[in-house]
């Protein structure tokens, strides 16, 4: 009999920007499905072919050649993003380079013009309230709770003509199909690796986050598992990727623990650091390591293993490091007090950029079921 495969739930342990898109890219290669839910109000960045990529729709395991991409029923679909990322990925490696590879639940929602409107973005009154991104996702899970058909609509719902005219990469590279769960089911049981790609972070859950400033749903291994249509049971990895300094979007986005100003930060680091936001480029609140928010992060997701972000923060020295042996007191000392906290080693560090300017990642030997494999 085939072993069955391992489910990995990839989860950010604060208000997003952790790096996941950075820790994805660095694991893509041993997970043969990517899935990713949730909408395009997160962008996860990496370098990948001395290239830098964003992919806010499009799984970053996309790198993977072998690798199947799923957009799952819990998807809020925004075509003419996937459209842009397909797009550019075709451009780069081939217009076949996606083929056969992407598949698209055919139940999933989409994102809309309308709702887009409904929110107005970055001069939204959502986004002076709570800070939110204001692309319309929460509008459109608004609509979506509603019922009705005249607010929103499914994939399936697109004709074949519109889609034609407007989203010709999503058209030529993905295939729509009736029953990802299904799908997933199948490839778990055959043996193969899923990788659910989360999105944001623990402390902007819908549930568990700080009220009212928190994204439109929750944002923990659960929510992903019941995203995908996966039973919670079968996930048996979690991966909670922590910053060393979380941080909060620009504008009133709400409670942050012992917050700091860019130029404390830069005098810490050592170099000019200042972070704008992937999606909406304004200026990132930021604050010191919060124990409780990472404990919160703990108990609601009991990861596997973590992956400690920003450790060229933490310690100017490790910049742009790429080996664990390297690392100084600082670092090993607050590796060791997470795992304490967590039960659960550090398997990935990220140290910034290299002198490539490509960010760099040291990998422990641990799996992403904490156990040492070599
Ligand atoms: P969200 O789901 O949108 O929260 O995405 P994310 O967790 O993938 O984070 P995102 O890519 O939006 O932001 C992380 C930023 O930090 C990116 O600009 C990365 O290039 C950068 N980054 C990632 N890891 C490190 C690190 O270890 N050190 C430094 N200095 N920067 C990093
Ligand atoms: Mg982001």
């Amino acid at each position: 009999m085939v072993k069955t495969g391992n489910v990995l739930a990839v989860v950010g342990g604060q208000f997003g920007s952790e790096g996941k898109g950075v820790i994805v890219a660095r694991i893509a290669d041993w997970y043969d499905v990517h899935v990713r839910t949730g909408g395009a109000n997160a962008g996860h960045s990496f370098w990948h072919d001395n290239q830098k990529w964003v992919s806010q729709m499009i799984p970053v395991g996309w790198i993977n050649p072998q690798a199947k991409l799923v957009l799952g029923r819990g998807a809020m679909l925004d075509l003419a993003v996937l459209d842009r990322e397909i797009a550019a990925i075709r451009a780069t490696y081939g217009d076949n380079f996606l083929d056969g590879r992407l598949l698209i639940d055919m139940d999933a929602f989409l994102v809309e013009e309308q709702h887009h409107l409904l929110e107005g973005g970055v001069r939204g009154e959502l986004h002076q309230r709570i800070g939110s991104t204001g692309e319309g996702i929460g509008a459109a899970r608004v609509a979506r709770l509603q019922r009705d058909g005249q607010y929103i609509r499914r994939i399936k719902e697109i004709q074949v003509d519109e889609m034609l005219l407007k989203y010709p990469n999503v058209w030529a590279a993905a295939t729509i199909v009736s029953d990802t769960p299904g799908y997933l089911s199948s490839v778990r049981k055959a043996g193969k690796n899923i990788l659910l790609e989360g999105t944001q972070g623990c402390g902007l859950s819908l549930i568990h986050g700080f009220w009212p400033y928190v994204t439109s749903a929750d944002t923990n291994a659960a929510q992903l598992a019941v995203d995908a249509g996966i039973p919670p049971q079968h996930v048996n990895q979690v991966l909670l990727v922590c910053r060393t300094y979380p941080i909060r979007v620009a504008g009133n986005s709400g409670p942050l623990w012992k917050e700091l100003s860019w130029e404390t930060m830069s005098e810490r680091v050592g170099r000019e650091v200042q972070e704008k936001t992937t999606v909406t480029k304004k200026v990132r609140r930021i604050g010191e390591w919060d124990s409780n928010l990472f404990r919160r992060a703990v108990t609601l997701n009991a990861p596997t293993a973590l992956a400690l972000t920003f450790v060229d923060y933490l310690s100017p020295a490790a910049l742009g490091k790429s080996d664990y042996l390297d690392m100084d007191r600082i670092v090993t000392d607050f590796v060791r007090d997470i795992e304490f906290l967590a039960d659960c080693p550090v398997a990935l560090l990220g140290t910034g950029p290299n002198a490539e300017g490509a960010w760099q990642t040291v990998w422990r030997g641990y799996n992403m079921s904490g156990e040492l494999t070599w």
